[in-house]
């Protein structure tokens, strides 16, 4: 029988909850299929940094390289913590470290849900490219503080970057209905944007068998809402896909219902897997669906 080993690591705020109810679901799912797991949890959090002054210890990219994949529930505490710390210290760096460039994220009304659009086939698949464009971390800023303050943050587009995601993109629609949307916003970003639009005509020679189609950020945003059975596979850059899949989420009923695998495609690597919701202060002790309340109250 197969063991694999997962890293848990909870984080901060309602992550905590949802990392126990879904090793419920785990445990469940591997004595009905048939594999082991074993599992080891890190308190990497916002509260580990405020002891440690750091997010994960400095060989956390080490460890956790040891695990078959990881479980993640969700960073930030901004009330202590500013974000730009608390993600730029756990989460980011894992999905770079372990080069994960793939994330993909189901939207699909679960059973016994309905969502507020009510739209009963609702089933698209995002797939957004997790490791440059808009979030490379590339910039600065210079004369902080004085009315001559200036911030760049420079979106790296890279080919190889571009074309590994739209791979990706098409191998899952060829795995579905053989459509794919490829989103951009190539009317106003006439240099990044563009490129991606090239990239993807030189990638759709490959797969004859895929219908792909070019979108804006902005149309396809509505499109969700307006016509979303015409969309299966959606592939965009790290920011549209962000805000993709929150819009998806939220048809789907709420943050709360939409799953996110971050994963590298050669494998050697553990792939993290993780709800696409955050760490929801407001919402600590009500967010796991094994000690919710229908009086809204915590366990
Ligand atoms: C997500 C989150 C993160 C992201 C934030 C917290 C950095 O919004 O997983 O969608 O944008 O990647
Ligand atoms: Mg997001």
């Amino acid at each position: 029988m197969n063991e694999y080993k997962i890293a848990l690591i909870p984080g901060d705020g309602v992550g905590i909850e949802v990392i126990d109810a879904a090793w419920l679901v785990l445990e469940v799912a591997s004595q009905r299929f048939g594999f082991k797991l074993a599992s080891e949890r890190f308190d990497w959090s916002c509260e580990y940094y405020l002891k440690n002054g750091r997010m994960m210890p400095e060989d956390g990219i080490k460890t956790l390289r040891q695990f078959d994949s990881i479980l993640l529930g969700a960073v930030g505490w901004p009330a202590q913590v500013p974000d730009s710390i608390s993600l730029h210290g756990l989460l980011l760096p894992i999905r770079k470290a372990f080069d994960l460039y793939v994330n993909a994220r189901p939207h699909k009304i679960l059973k016994g849900t309905t969502g507020p659009l009510k739209a009963e086939n609702f089933d698209i698949l995002c797939i957004r490219e997790n490791t440059e464009g808009e979030y490379s971390g590339a910039g600065g800023r210079v004369h902080v503080g004085t009315p001559d303050e200036v911030a760049v943050e420079t979106s790296i587009f890279t080919r190889r970057g571009v074309e590994r995601i739209l791979r990706y993109g098409f191998e899952q629609a060829q795995k579905r209905s053989g459509r794919l949307a490829s989103v951009t916003k190539s009317n106003a970003q006439k240099h990044s944007m563009v490129f991606w639009d090239e990239v993807t005509d030189e990638v759709a020679v490959d797969y004859p068998d895929v219908e792909v189609k070019r979108y804006h950020i902005d149309a396809i945003a509505a499109r969700f809402v307006m016509q979303p059975e015409t969309l299966d596979v959606v592939v965009a850059s790290n920011l549209f896909g962000d805000i993709l899949t929150d819009l998806g989420a939220a048809i789907q009923g709420g943050l709360g219902f939409a799953a996110s695998a971050n994963v590298n495609p050669a494998g050697g690597v553990p792939s993290m897997f993780e709800p696409v919701h955050g760490s929801a202060p407001g919402y600590r002790g009500r967010a796991s669906p094994i000690h919710w309340r229908p009086s809204g109250r915590g366990p």
